[in-house]
């Protein structure tokens, strides 16, 4: 397996403390492509000193085998292999039993966790009953946040984190799961009764029949949608130490148990500058409305009144290679469908005019894998509020991975990130009658 566990270089990186002269020698550690990283572990009992990178822009907060990214080559890898590849010549499940396992599967081990993934599909029936709590006008992400963390109370024979065997079936169940769950959450929203999974279906065939099939009668999942949603989840399905993959590292380091920690993820992706922003993308494009008033739109986010939703990317400074895959993935979609969508025109008039105004090509901008998902999955008939949560379907599985990593690493801590306190010093206590 082409991985590297940590090991020095042999290099070293030296501190100076400029007031005292003093020196420090930090251990540099190489991974197997990618920038070294300087070893600090040692620094605050050696200096006396914290580091400060409060958005970790130069912070690896953890060892990993699973995805490596290049952000200025815009080059995107999940066990080594080129997401382009995965996207063109793999399926879903081929890529998330990569994420979890290390390689992709060969024919006899892609059967067998075929079988296990289905295995799990269907929820509690009395997981039902929490749907019904919520308003149907709920945001989708916010019954996520509550049904997924309620995984927890319904499989107890899974929640021992020390058992690998334990921590793999919850794995299985998290996969297979979330897309069940998803899928209630949108027919809760529009007033439909609950498809049960079919485990005769593919991964993403069966999330579409679950989402657009109604009991009165017989639906049939268009091939062609049905292999964009399996190509949309393996582009959304793992990116490295993001934020809410590492807030399921950081859920999960205090053994907290892994429906918790992904229901700790859902929440995080939810945000606009995450996984919100495929929501954004589409409100904006309804915003802006038509294409002579792109011009305006661009003036504001110059002046800083809005951003380009869509656009940017802490990592990726070139191209995202995620965007490319999904606009062709776009054009099929529109094509099989026969629709001409407004918001694709305004998007790709957009797109020209953001990429060759020097305001975005200063700072790095370019269109992220969310700039076009929202148009697919409009396309296919999903509201605006589904986007993000196909976005933790698909994620979940390399929360998963990551965190089933972290749990094997036999030097597996609580993260304690410290501060630099910029509140007041200690001081008198002063009555309340006295308080002016
Ligand atoms: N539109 C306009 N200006 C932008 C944008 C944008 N989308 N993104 C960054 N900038 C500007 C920003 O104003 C700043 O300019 P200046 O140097 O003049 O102050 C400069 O670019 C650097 O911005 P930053 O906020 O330091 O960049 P970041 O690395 O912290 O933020 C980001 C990354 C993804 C949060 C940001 O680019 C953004 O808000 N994009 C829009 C939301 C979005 O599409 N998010 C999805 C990301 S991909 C999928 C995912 O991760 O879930």
């Amino acid at each position: 397996m082409a991985d590297k566990t940590e090991t020095s270089s042999g290099k070293t990186f030296t501190l100076t403390n400029d007031q005292t002269g003093d020196k420090w020698v930090l251990p540099v550690f190489d991974g197997t492509i990618g920038p070294a990283t300087i070893d600090i572990r040692s620094l605050y009992e050696d200096t006396g000193h914290f580091t400060l990178d409060p958005s970790f822009t130069s912070t690896a907060s953890c060892k990993s085998r699973i995805t490596f990214i290049d952000g200025d080559k815009g080059i995107l890898l999940h066990r080594g292999y080129n997401i382009k590849d995965l996207a063109e010549k793999s399926s879903f499940l081929e890529v998330a039993y990569a994420l979890l396992y290390g390689d992709l599967p060969n024919q006899k081990s892609y059967a067998e966790f075929s079988k296990n993934i289905t295995y799990h599909t269907m929820v509690h029936e009395q997981l039902q009953f929490f749907f019904r709590g919520f308003r149907r006008d709920a945001h989708p992400m916010a019954v996520m946040c509550g049904v997924v963390g309620a995984l927890a109370a319904f499989y107890h024979d899974s929640l021992d984190i020390s058992d690998p065997k334990q921590r793999e079936i919850s794995a299985h169940r998290l996969i297979a799961k979330l897309p069940t769950l998803a899928a209630m959450a949108f027919k809760y929203s529009i007033g439909q009764p609950f498809i049960y999974p079919r485990n005769d279906l593919g991964f993403a065939e069966n999330f579409l029949h679950m989402c657009f099939a109604v009991p009165a009668e017989p639906y049939k999942v268009s091939p062609i949608l049905a292999d964009a949603m399996d190509k949309i989840l393996i582009l959304h399905a793992d990116h490295e130490q993001n934020a809410s993959t590492s807030t399921v590292r950081l859920a999960g380091s205090s053994q907290a148990n892994p429906f918790a920690c992904i229901a700790a993820g859902i929440a995080s992706l939810w945000g606009p500058a995450h996984g919100g922003a495929n929501q954004a993308v589409l409100e904006m494009l309804a915003e802006i409305g038509t294409k002579d008033r792109i011009p305006e739109f661009i003036q504001g986010v110059k002046d800083k009144k809005y951003r380009l939703m869509g656009f940017g990317h802490r990592v990726y400074k070139n191209f995202d290679p995620r965007a490319q895959i999904m606009k062709e993935t776009c054009d099929k979609v529109l094509a099989e469908l026969g629709v001409t969508d407004p918001a694709l025109e305004i998007a790709m008039e957009l797109e020209r005019i953001a990429l060759s105004d020097p305001y975005f090509i200063e700072r790095k901008l370019y269109p992220n894998v969310d700039f076009y998902s929202g148009i697919i999955l409009k396309a296919m008939g999903f509201p605006v509020s589904m986007f993000t949560v196909l976005f933790a379907v698909a994620r979940t599985v390399g929360w998963v991975s990551q965190w089933k990593e972290m749990m094997e690493e036999p030097s597996n801590r609580i993260g304690r990130p410290r501060q630099l306190y910029t509140g007041a010093a200690q001081r008198d206590y002063v009555d309340i009658n006295k308080r002016t």
